[in-house]
């Protein structure tokens, strides 16, 4: 049986954990070459190799997605690996303590906006050029998925900076899903409600009364499990998913309804 994915090449940012981990190992599985990209190089080396132990293909970018080079490079070095880059997950991300919106201090914000808005316009710019550039197979050259959160629609208590990055990341995806349709590539953004990853434990950690909360936003009270967000991440990227364009999908069993 061949995969959603087969020949084809997919690049996933912060694909050393959590989500981005889950969705390269399901590209994998679906038959694409990846390219996990991270800051973090032994866990992104990791994914490689729980890739490559399934039978698959998988190459690590050591990526800084806030930074211009960095991301110039990722995608220069999935080219010069593969030869082609046909899906791009933009999903790596961080998250914070939570702040009041008066007390938040410059730095504080600028680190959020450079990681999780910033990064994404970048790795976007260098993705669009990429696919422009390739030929395009039935009208068509490449896919792009963002990740967003709930908190790319509804206010996240306590994280101005990421409520407010997050919804920038869907104005992101809006833009580009509105020009470059026309010229073969599609742009969709994925909002993940609590998942349970290293980033939601963290947060947890650090505050453990946020856990009650956080858990009531999804129906049942339980975090969704990192392969149940990908897998929507994937199929957006699909040759099933060619009419889905400029879209916000809400992957949270059904705790925000929009
Ligand atoms: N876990 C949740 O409940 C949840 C909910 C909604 C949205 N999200 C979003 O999903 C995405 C993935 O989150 P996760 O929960 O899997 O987190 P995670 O912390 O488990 O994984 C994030 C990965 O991104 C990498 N990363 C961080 N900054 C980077 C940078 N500047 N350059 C390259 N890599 C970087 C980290 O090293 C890590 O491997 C994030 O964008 C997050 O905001 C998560």
């Amino acid at each position: 049986m061949s995969g959603m994915h087969e020949d084809s090449v997919a690049l996933v940012t912060g694909a050393g954990s959590g989500i981005g981990r889950a969705a390269a190992e399901i590209f994998a599985r679906e038959g694409a070459r990846v390219v996990v990209a991270d800051r973090n190089a032994e866990a992104g080396n990791e994914t490689v190799e729980i890739i490559r132990k399934a039978g698959g293909d998988a190459a690590f970018s050591l990526t800084d997605v806030s930074d211009e080079a960095s991301v110039a490079a990722m995608v220069k070095f999935a080219v010069d690996t593969y030869g082609a880059l046909d899906s791009a997950m933009n999903n790596a991300g961080i998250s914070d303590a939570q702040d009041s919106f008066h007390e938040m201090g410059l730095d504080v914000w600028e680190r959020m906006v450079g990681i999780n808005l910033t990064g994404v316009f970048l790795c976007m710019k260098h993705e669009i050029v990429q696919m422009l550039s390739q030929e395009a197979q039935d009208g068509r050259r490449g896919a792009i998925v963002n990740t967003a959160s709930g908190a790319g629609i509804v206010p996240a208590p306590g994280q101005p900076h990421y409520t407010a990055a997050k919804h920038g990341v869907l104005g992101l995806t809006k833009v580009a899903a509105a020009e470059y349709y026309t010229r073969g590539i599609r742009a969709n953004a994925i909002c993940p409600g609590i998942t349970d990853t290293p980033m939601l434990r963290e947060a947890i950690r650090r505050n453990p009364e946020s856990e009650e909360p956080l858990l009531a936003t999804v129906p049942g009270n339980t975090p969704g499990r990192p392969e149940d967000v990908a897998g929507s991440a994937v199929w957006l990227c699909s040759e099933g998913a060619r009419w889905v364009n400029g879209q916000s999908l809400i992957v949270d069993g059904g705790g925000v309804m929009r």
